[in-house]
């Protein structure tokens, strides 16, 4: 079999791998993570790089709809149609670390008592006499005041606590995860305990680190999921698995090996280590719950849509991969159902919301989660948006990187377009297109149908000029060629505009389908939560005028950051607050949309942009 190696510019990473493999493969090989949305079916775009030197094969009838002949004439090529016949020196489009905007505020997190399952006590023990031969654990345990029931304890702290108990003249610090004692350490060099809260989000994975006697936040890590490579959606994630024999086992090690780099990521930044830390709690959806801990995600893909498990888990971290603490133990929070996961559950928990008046919390993402709480009845549901906020599916489409285009104003008559750190444009991310559909809207471009204006008759002038093409090639310009990085004018078409569409037609939809079922109108919710890593980027008067939100008086909608980061850390800090998790995902009521009368024609309504 002939090998060949495929460089990856600018990161340096190689694969060898067979002759003939697929560039997005080799990356995977190669632990670069290359945007693939459609999974690698050549259907997306998105995975484009450049071939620098070295055999390939040749370009595919997919390539030729997807690129320019002036990409083509660069070298451009789609990852996933493009096959190394020899050795290879590939170049990345999409090396920008991608900014990944899911910090916690401390606004967002409400008040809660700390309880963690982790406690600390100290002892000072008096050293043993001929008179007083007790073990060197009953001494310990009757000198930390914990009386003389049985002592639990992990083998390799026993083995430990001889020489810890000696060399420190029996002034010791012990660290006991509920009631099993995991850490003994003198009292002089004892280090605090530290917990990590997890959020396995579709595009983005995010640890916080925290301080588990203090609660406080200590630092935040994220990336990119590298479960993106393997398509934008669950489904074709779960797909992948079923497809490939070893595809379970890769998306789990990929996993899991984010989070260890996460984690670790964090514990060097406050300079801590691995063994200071006791316990994680994570959440996910549903699919991802079942890819971190490699069930089998098929029957969640289809109808009834079971997951194998949705009860709560506490697991052995090295059960789950995860490093930790010898005795480190990781608590997966519950599930409401195949496509309502302990993510939404974790958004319940952070606003405590059946503590308030009637309220409707959105998560906007790939998928669509919408929870409402009638005053009497926890309602969810799940829509598939499909991953168009997410940059995906968008002609010029790209996640929220420096250049990204985040926000769009109609200022005199004309676009003006704001990109992430005021860098040239690159491309459009998921927050602009409420901006720029609501702008449209109201400067008369674009019809509540969808369509753009046919010609600039009406229009302000300026916007007019940015119109062209015609029927699905009608477009309208947002960043000039001499603004944009790559040099190419950045434009949303038609199509983008029917992706949007399509995307903000089902979340309302959801919204309706619930607001129908707990027998509410959208004027008796007192509020209105935007959660996830758009929450705090939209703004509310875009959100209402494309109408993915009902006519709501705009100071009752709130953003509340990355909810489910902050469920996942107050579940981390408070036992109490992990056991209302527990109770509302035990309490929620899930839809499902699919089934709800009503549900299809609700989405012909909603996708009009009124
Ligand atoms: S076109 Fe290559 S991943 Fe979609």
């Amino acid at each position: 079999m002939q090998l060949v190696r495929v460089r990856f510019h600018p990161t340096g990473e190689t694969a060898q791998a067979a002759a003939g493999v697929d560039l997005l493969e080799a990356g995977r090989l190669a632990g670069v993570s290359i945007t693939s949305p459609c999974g690698g079916k050549g259907i997306c775009g998105k995975c484009r790089l450049i071939v620098r030197h070295g055999e390939v094969s040749d370009v595919t009838e997919a390539e030729r709809e997807a690129l320019t002949e002036a990409q083509l004439a660069l070298g451009e090529r789609l990852a996933c149609q493009t096959r190394a016949l020899g050795d290879v020196e590939v170049e990345l489009l999409q090396a920008q670390p991608v900014r990944v905007r899911k910090d916690i505020s401390e606004a967002h997190v409400r008040p809660f008592k700390m309880n963690p399952r982790v406690k600390q006590w100290q002892a000072c023990a008096d050293p043993p006499t001929v008179e007083d031969q007790r073990s060197d654990l009953l001494r310990l345990w009757e000198a930390a005041g914990l009386g003389q029931g049985d002592c639990r304890a992990l083998l390799p702290v026993l083995d430990r606590l001889p020489s810890v108990l000696r060399s420190s003249g029996y002034r010791v610090r012990g660290t006991m995860l509920d009631d099993l004692l995991v850490e003994v350490e003198p009292l002089d060099d004892a280090r605090e305990p530290l917990g990590a809260a997890v959020d396995v989000g579709s595009t983005t994975v995010v640890a916080y680190l925290v301080n588990l006697l203090t609660g406080e936040l200590l630092a935040t890590a994220s990336t990119l999921n590298p479960q993106s490579a393997y398509g934008a959606d669950v489904i074709s994630r779960i797909q992948y698995t079923m497809e490939q024999p070893e595809g379970l086992r890769i998306l789990r090690t990929e996993t899991v090996g984010a989070i260890n780099r996460l984690i670790a990521d964090a514990l060097t930044e406050v300079g801590a280590d691995i063994q200071q830390l006791y316990e994680v709690a994570v959440v996910g959806n549903t699919a991802i719950h079942h890819l971190l801990l490699g069930l089998d995600p098929r029957h969640i893909a289809q109808a009834p849509y079971v997951p194998v498990v949705s009860q709560p888990l506490t697991l052995y971290a090295s059960d789950v991969g995860i490093a930790a603490h010898a005795g480190g133990q990781v608590f997966v929070l519950p599930l409401v159902a195949g496509f309502v996961g302990a993510d939404t559950v974790a958004v319940m928990t952070a606003a405590d919301i059946c503590k308030r008046g009637p309220t409707l919390a959105v998560d906007i993402g790939t998928n669509g989660e919408i929870v409402l709480w009638s005053g009497e009845r926890l309602l969810c549901a799940s829509t598939a948006a499909g991953p168009a906020f997410e940059g995906a599916r968008i002609s010029q489409g790209m996640y929220a990187a420096p250049g990204a285009i985040s926000r769009v104003d109609v200022v005199d008559g004309d676009l003006q377009v704001h990109t992430i750190d005021d860098r040239p444009a690159r491309g459009i991310c998921g927050s602009a297109l409420f901006d720029i559909t609501a702008a449209l809207l109201s400067t008369g471009a674009l019809g509540i149908n969808g369509r753009l204006a046919e010609n600039g008759d009406g229009l302000p002038a300026d916007i007019a000029a940015r119109l062209s093409g015609e029927g699905t090639d009608r477009r309208i310009l947002l960043a000039h060629a001499d603004t944009v990085e790559h040099g190419e004018a950045i434009y949303l078409t038609q199509r983008d505009i029917r992706e949007v569409q399509l995307a903000k037609g089902a979340l309302r939809a959801g919204v309706e389908t619930l607001l129908e079922e707990a027998d509410l109108a959208a004027d008796d919710l007192e509020a209105v939560l935007l959660a996830g890593a758009f929450g705090n980027h939209i703004r509310p008067e875009s959100a209402v005028a494309m109408g993915i939100l009902p006519q709501i008086p705009l100071d009752r909608i709130r953003a509340v950051g990355n909810a489910a980061g902050v469920g996942a850390v107050l579940a981390l800090c408070s036992e109490q607050e992990r056991e209302l998790a527990c109770e509302l995902a035990r309490t929620a009521e899930h839809i499902e949309l699919a089934g709800s009368s009503g549900f299809q024609s609700k989405f012909m309504e909603t996708m009009l942009f009124a």
